[in-house]
């Protein structure tokens, strides 16, 4: 069976970024995809220190809760990172999260994982579109399928403003995102 995880990267339990996360994992459930939610805020995960072991060994150097992350990223067939703005950008567990999971690069894990960025902000224009942005990136440098929130609205992927939950757009993009990457997994499926 086809599995979507959704990465939440807020420092928060129950935040907006939640909320979102799992409102696209609820829509890729209706599409009958198994879905698993990872929150970062309760989880131990050290800095990458550059080692370069990974290199040669195909594994991080650390011994931290990212050994069993990067087992379950590695086996998920589509991957939604979700992240406050902070400054205008992902928070600091997103990018130590991505930054950890370059193991999965030497072996081209993400080749054909469909990837999409939900981001949630204080503020309109406040940055969701930056931090989707360099989320998409570490996605491109992993080599992954990357895709946007499905038509009608059809842009970067989901951007939330205030409190998620009374936001119409976030929540409708979320659920678009979904939508998007299971149309393409179910076409690479088949
Ligand atoms: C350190 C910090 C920096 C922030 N920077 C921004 C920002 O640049 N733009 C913005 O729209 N919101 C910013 N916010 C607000 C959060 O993005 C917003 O409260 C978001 O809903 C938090 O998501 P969460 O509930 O999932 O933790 C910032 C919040 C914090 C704590």
């Amino acid at each position: 069976m086809l599995k979507v995880v959704a990465v939440v990267a807020s420092p928060r339990k129950d935040g907006n970024t939640e909320y979102l996360a799992k409102v696209a994992l609820e829509q890729a459930e209706k599409r009958g995809v198994e879905t698993e939610l990872i929150t970062l805020y309760d989880k131990d995960i050290s800095y990458c220190t550059g080692c370069d072991k990974c290199k040669q060994t195909n594994k991080c150097a650390i011994s931290d809760d990212m050994d069993e992350l990067t087992e379950k990223i590695g086996c998920a067939d589509g991957v939604i990172m979700a992240s406050p703005v902070y400054f205008g950008n992902m928070t600091a567990q997103a990018k130590t999260f991505l930054d950890r999971l370059r193991p999965l690069r030497n072996v081209h894990a993400f080749k054909y994982k469909v990837c999409g960025a939900i981001s949630a902000g204080g503020f309109r224009n406040g940055g969701q579109e930056t931090t989707i942005a360099s989320i998409h990136d570490a996605f491109l440098i992993q080599g992954a399928i990357i895709v946007g929130d499905n038509r009608p609205t059809a842009h970067y992927g989901a951007a939330g403003v205030g409190n998620t939950g009374e936001d119409e757009i976030g929540v409708e993009t979320s659920r678009l995102l979904a939508d998007r990457i299971v149309d393409v997994l179910l076409k690479l499926d088949g």
